[in-house]
């Protein structure tokens, strides 16, 4: 049998950056293959070929969170702590690694698609009026059509383009209803909003823990799915110390 262990030279210096964040179950790529005796040499190159598929996709996802952020210096961070949160609730609902990985990723890109979303929007510190509001609520889409040209991401665009959809079909861009939305989708969903709370934004303050919390179970039901909500309320107090506390300082 094959002996499989993470090799961390596999993957170039922009990639390596991710790997601080791996004990916090951020980025946990899937094991490298590695030599061994009695494996032919075609299941190496194939082997080989998926290793690869895999630089390039933990690459690109780096480039396009580096992006994103680069224009939106006021969320800086927020998609790495989205993915962490979501892994962290993922993870109490009992998800299989193969899932995890897809959430962990679709987290890291959820709102990709701002990187097409003008600045005076994205930097305006006063509430949208109804045009400029129709116009930002276009990111999910846009993200989704970005990511739609490569498909090493396509496992991600539920992800992507569903991260505002709400529990009771009130959300765009599809108003998807319940499990209509898929699992992973609805845990970005909360995991985005609390962050949001949670940390300081061009248009209000950060809302204390208890605030941010008491909001969320509030929505339980209406925006956010009841039994997310529970995996949630398990995690928060470890997620928010471990993460949004060390921001205050
Ligand atoms: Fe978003
Ligand atoms: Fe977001």
């Amino acid at each position: 049998m094959a002996g499989i262990t993470v090799n961390l030279n596999c993957f170039p210096a922009p990639c390596r950056l991710f790997f601080p964040l791996r004990g916090r179950g951020i980025l946990s790529l899937k094991a490298m293959p590695t030599r061994s005796k009695g494996t032919n040499s075609k299941t190496q190159r194939l082997l080989g070929e998926v290793g690869k598929g895999e630089e390039a996709l933990v690459e690109m996802i780096h480039v396009l969170v580096q992006a994103l952020e680069e224009r939106d210096e006021y969320t800086k961070g927020h998609s790495e702590r989205v993915a962490t949160l979501a892994v962290l609730i993922g993870k109490k609902m009992g998800l299989e690694s193969s899932r995890l990985e897809t959430l962990e990723r679709g987290a890291l890109l959820h709102d990709v698609g701002k990187i097409g979303i003008r600045d005076d929007l994205l930097y305006k510190n006063a509430d949208l009026d109804p045009e400029e509001r129709a116009r930002m609520n276009q990111h999910p889409e846009k993200g989704h059509f970005l990511i739609l040209n490569s498909h090493l991401l396509w496992d991600l665009i539920p992800i992507v383009r569903g991260h505002h959809e709400n529990f009771d079909g009130s959300g765009y861009p599809d108003g998807l209803k319940g499990e209509q939305i898929p699992l992973e989708t609805r845990i970005v969903s909360l995991s985005d909003y609390f962050d949001a709370l949670a940390t300081k934004r061009p248009y209000k303050e950060a809302y204390s823990k208890a605030r941010s919390v008491d909001y969320v179970q509030s929505m339980s039901g209406r925006k956010f799915d009841p039994k997310v909500v529970q995996a949630f309320l398990a995690v928060v107090d470890r997620f928010y110390d471990e993460t949004i506390k060390p921001l205050e300082r």
